[in-house]
């Protein structure tokens, strides 16, 4: 049996000063833009459509995606493709607008075939990688679930990064999203299906998030470490495009579903639980004769964050020391009674189905440590009040 994996790039990245001329020169002339009410009427949607009309394109705009891709507007964007039938969608936003024009792309050729139709993503957070990847994360709001849809057809084709859409992103945005990209890194690192691919890009990620994110979050005109974060997001997303993610997101989906808890700041509380889960150390460990794989993987990553490795138990403890130190640093809060958002009735009223949807998460099989329900429903009962 062939046990051979492929490592592959099927989008071409457009990056640096000047990337979004890139607009002028596609090969497509009839253009939908996908993007959010705030990003259609700033603005920076004049830094999408000048190009566009300089290149002589026609184009429309479906402005109507709300945050977390619910399954209703991808429905109503599915409609308007269909009306206008575009040859290319630009999408603009965050990880919610190019993960409901990947949706729509998807369903809507479903329908009606009528060959290629390109897509052109421009993230406008530095978090989800979503630009790269192939992973469109919807949300049934229904059932209250979000699901990972995951298929190469849902890639796109090209990935404008022009750090200048990312300057208007609020601090606790810069916050949430910059700590997306740090968990991106780190699951992908600590993955059953990590390789060295992946984890070059996850290296890389981890280093700029240690460097910059905070410069970020303190000051959002700091335009170089603004473009810094863009590239780590997108180099974060190509590392988990290959090896997966983990639980973080798994349990961070259903804390997006059921209490709309903004997606990165739902991996930035669930983390240093998890960390610990996976290493299987905590703050009472004394040193082990045998550690679990993650141990090994999660000491590099505080090395690499420069932070002790006097030996594997305070490197591990280091880290999730980090994690909570940037979390109160970026205002985020460590639990979600701290939310005061959440009711304690309806939180462990939910933590029983949150457990069994995290469970069937696409991301839950490449987890370093398999975990049972308990084991989950363990690290949702801690993050109450942490
Ligand atoms: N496809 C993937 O690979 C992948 C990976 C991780 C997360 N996700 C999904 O992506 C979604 C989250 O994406 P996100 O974190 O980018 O948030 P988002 O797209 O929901 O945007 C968050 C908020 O920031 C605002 N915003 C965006 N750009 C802005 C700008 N330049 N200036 C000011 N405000 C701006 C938006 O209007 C919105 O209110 C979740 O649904 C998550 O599950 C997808
Ligand atoms: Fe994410």
């Amino acid at each position: 049996m062939n046990s051979y994996k492929t490592f592959e790039m099927r989008t071409a990245i457009h990056f640096g000063e000047g990337a979004l001329g890139r607009l002028k020169e596609l090969p497509y002339n009839r253009i939908l833009i996908i993007t959010d009410p705030y990003i259609a009427k700033s603005e920076m949607l004049n830094l999408i459509t000048d190009p566009l009309k300089a290149g002589g394109k026609e184009f429309d705009v479906f402005s109507d995606v709300v945050p977390d891709a619910p399954v209703g507007k991808i429905a109503d964007g599915v409609a308007k493709f269909l009306q206008y039938q575009p040859e290319a969608i630009v999408a603009v936003g965050g990880g919610s607008a190019m993960d409901s024009s990947k949706a729509i792309r998807e369903f809507a050729l479903k329908i009606n075939n009528y060959g290629k139709v390109g897509l052109i993503a421009i993230p406008t957070t530095s978090g989800t990688g979503s630009e790269v990847t192939s992973f469109a994360v919807v949300n049934d709001t229904d059932a209250h679930v979000k699901y990972p849809l995951v298929a190469d057809s849902l890639t796109a084709d090209e990935a404008i990064l022009d750090a200048e859409l990312v300057r208007s992103v609020p601090p606790a945005v810069t916050a949430d999203t910059g700590m997306d990209v740090f968990t991106h890194a780190l699951e992908s690192y600590v993955s059953t299906a990590h390789n060295e691919f992946s984890a070059a890009l996850a290296e890389k990620a981890v280093e700029i998030c240690g460097v910059f994110l905070l410069r970020c979050y303190l000051d959002g005109n700091d335009m170089h470490a603004r473009q810094k974060m863009h590239v780590a997001s997108c180099l974060a997303g190509l590392s988990f495009n290959t090896a997966g993610l983990g639980i973080t997101h798994s349990m961070a989906h259903q804390l997006g579903a059921v209490f709309h808890v903004p997606h990165g700041r739902a991996n930035a509380m669930l983390l240093p639980h998890v960390v610990e889960f996976n290493a299987n150390i905590n703050k009472r460990s004394r040193s082990q004769k045998e550690y679990l794989p993650a141990v090994k993987r999660y000491s590099n990553i505080a090395h690499i964050l420069g932070l002790s490795s006097y030996n594997k138990v305070m490197s591990v403890n280091s880290l999730v020391n980090w994690i909570q130190f940037m979390l109160k640093e970026m205002n985020i809060p460590m639990s979600i009674q701290d939310l005061g958002t959440v009711t304690p009735d309806k939180y462990f009223g939910a933590i029983d189905r949150m457990a069994d949807a995290a469970l069937a998460d696409a991301c839950t099989a490449n987890n370093p440590r398999i975990p049972t329900k308990e084991d989950i429903i363990e690290i949702y009962t801690k993050l109450w009040d942490c």
